[in-house]
């Protein structure tokens, strides 16, 4: 990551222009860009995709997203001004001399800029039509421009190990690797970087982040929403894939990994890959001790009747598609033998929760008086990444009165920011694009050693029909089992106080 200036000129296409993710996430992402004055100077946005629109109703259209979806809104005067730059290209991408347009479209700005701009091609679109986009791209000159033209590919990124490594192949057969963006969308989110800063960047925590001082850390992404419609996508992937294998596994690669010697970005790839590649390989035999998965049944969801996800549309009436997904990991090194990691996440959960706890291991309580160590808690340090961002530390202080005894207290440094001032993570990932920086990107390497983390367990669920689904209710914290498997090592999971309203 480095020091922002404006990006140079810059053309995004994007395919899927007229799709969802563009609606309430891309768009309102270069919006607020421009409003901070993160757009280049000379800029084109081009939405592409087949549904017929004018220039004026796809910018009717995106507008209405912005109104929705924009963290800032008020600053409606400035639309016209926006969508001067924004244009829409019906092409069909399964036509191959329609891609001359994209090829000409960029002529006709170069000529107009009277510079050779960025030129990103962002694919927002069903992952089956990413190969043949790709494919048809990588014909066109300009894509052998190295150092301006880049392609963005968002996940799912493949199925499995093999299709992940399908894909890089057809991906780094045309495309110089520096080219190719896959977007882990959690990287974006200032919380999840903040957890660098915190760990690099103060002489206090490195010292004690080890397995001399740590007793176990706990990931939890927690959803109180549940398919919000996309049944269909959802029921082939499940929670393993839809979250554990990227943004959990992300996170744990933050939480764990060596200290980079700079922040360039293929030295904070190493030492993330590092961690994913040390993590214990699960035998399929022993999956059910470190793995739980669950479903949700029917139920209520703060008061809202909810359908089970066997119910909902898109599904299959008899699916085994987890919705809850619960794994503890080992990361076999110097720094975290015997560590254990338990990470979690599920739709309809209780809270909306993401959440890292690294719990450290008991000072020893002999000086005191048995009384003073009665509610003795073990140091603790909550990294909150949404919805509420915050670090906290829980360490013991003296109660004030005569007699010594003990509390627990917490110190917390919160983002005094509003939710106005904090960048969306699709922000600061478009900046990156623009300017060329992968640090927060996922290299092919990283894709796949995270695929074969998970694997084992993906393979034995496959195999081994659940017996108990639908295991969980609703506006729960998951199914009992997954209670289980972290209270058999004598530990529970770390739920934070709602949000304070
Ligand atoms: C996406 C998943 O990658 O992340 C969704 O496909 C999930 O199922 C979403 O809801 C969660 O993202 P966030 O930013 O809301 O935590």
């Amino acid at each position: 990551m480095q020091q922002h200036k404006r990006p140079p000129a810059s053309i995004l296409f994007i395919f899927g222009g007229s799709g969802d993710l563009n609606y309430r996430k891309l768009t309102p992402a270069l919006y607020n860009l421009f409003l901070d004055e993160w757009m280049p100077d000379r800029f084109a946005i081009v939405g592409i995709g087949r549904t017929e629109y004018s220039d004026e109703k796809y910018r009717g259209h995106l507008q209405e997203g912005l109104d929705k979806f924009s963290r800032r809104k008020a600053e409606d005067s400035h639309y016209g001004e926006f969508f001067q730059h924004v244009n829409y290209l019906q092409l069909d991408a399964g036509d191959i001399a329609s891609y001359q347009r994209i090829a000409d479209y960029v002529c006709k700005k170069e000529e107009e800029w009277g510079v050779h701009p960025n030129v990103i091609f962002y694919l927002a679109v069903a992952p089956q039509l990413v190969p043949s986009i790709a494919q048809e791209l990588g014909t066109l000159n300009l894509c052998k421009e190295k150092n301006t033209t880049r392609i963005v590919i968002e996940k799912p990124f493949g199925h499995d190990l093999e299709s992940a490594h399908e894909l890089n192949d057809l991906l780094t057969g045309l495309f110089a690797e520096e080219q190719i963006f896959r977007i882990d969308h959690y990287l974006g989110k200032e919380t999840v970087q903040n957890i660098l800063a915190l760990r690099f960047a103060n002489a206090l925590f490195e010292p004690v982040w080890n397995r001399h001082y740590i007793d176990h850390i706990q990931i939890t992404a927690a959803e109180s929403v549940g398919l919000e419609g996309r049944g269909g996508y959802y029921e082939h992937s499940g929670a393993l894939r839809d979250m554990v294998q990227n943004h959990i596994l992300q996170l744990m690669c933050m939480v764990a990994m060596e200290a980079p010697v700079s922040f360039e970005a293929n030295e904070i790839r190493n030492k993330k890959v590092d961690v994913l590649n040390a993590i214990r390989p699960l035998k399929k035999e022993d999956v059910h001790e470190y793995a739980v998965r669950g479903q949700y049944g029917a139920g209520w969801m703060k008061g809202k009747q909810v359908t089970g996800y066997r119910e909902e549309k898109g599904v299959n009436p008899q699916s085994n598609t987890e919705t809850y997904a619960a794994v503890k990991f080992f990361v076999d090194n110097w720094r975290w033998q015997g560590v254990p990691f338990y990470v979690r996440t599920g739709k309809f959960m209780h809270q909306k929760s993401t959440h890292i706890t690294i719990q450290f291991k008991e000072a020893p309580t002999f000086a005191f008086p048995a009384e003073a160590a009665e509610s003795w808690r073990n140091n603790r340090l909550t990294i909150s990444i949404q919805p509420e961002m915050d670090i906290r530390i829980r360490f013991q202080a003296k109660r004030p009165g005569q007699t010594m005894s003990l509390d627990p207290v917490n110190m917390t440094f919160t983002y005094e920011n509003s939710d106005d001032h904090t960048p969306e993570a699709y922000e600061t990932l478009l900046l990156d694009v623009m300017e060329g920086d992968a640090t927060l990107f996922m290299r092919a390497d990283q894709v796949e050693s995270a695929w074969k983390v998970i694997m084992p367990i993906l393979e034995t669920w496959e195999n081994r029909q659940p017996v108990d689904f639908p295991n969980y209710v609703p506006d729960s914290w998951g199914p009992e089992d997954a209670d289980a498997l972290i209270a058999r090592d004598g530990h529970s999971w770390i739920n934070l106080p709602p949000e304070k309203k």
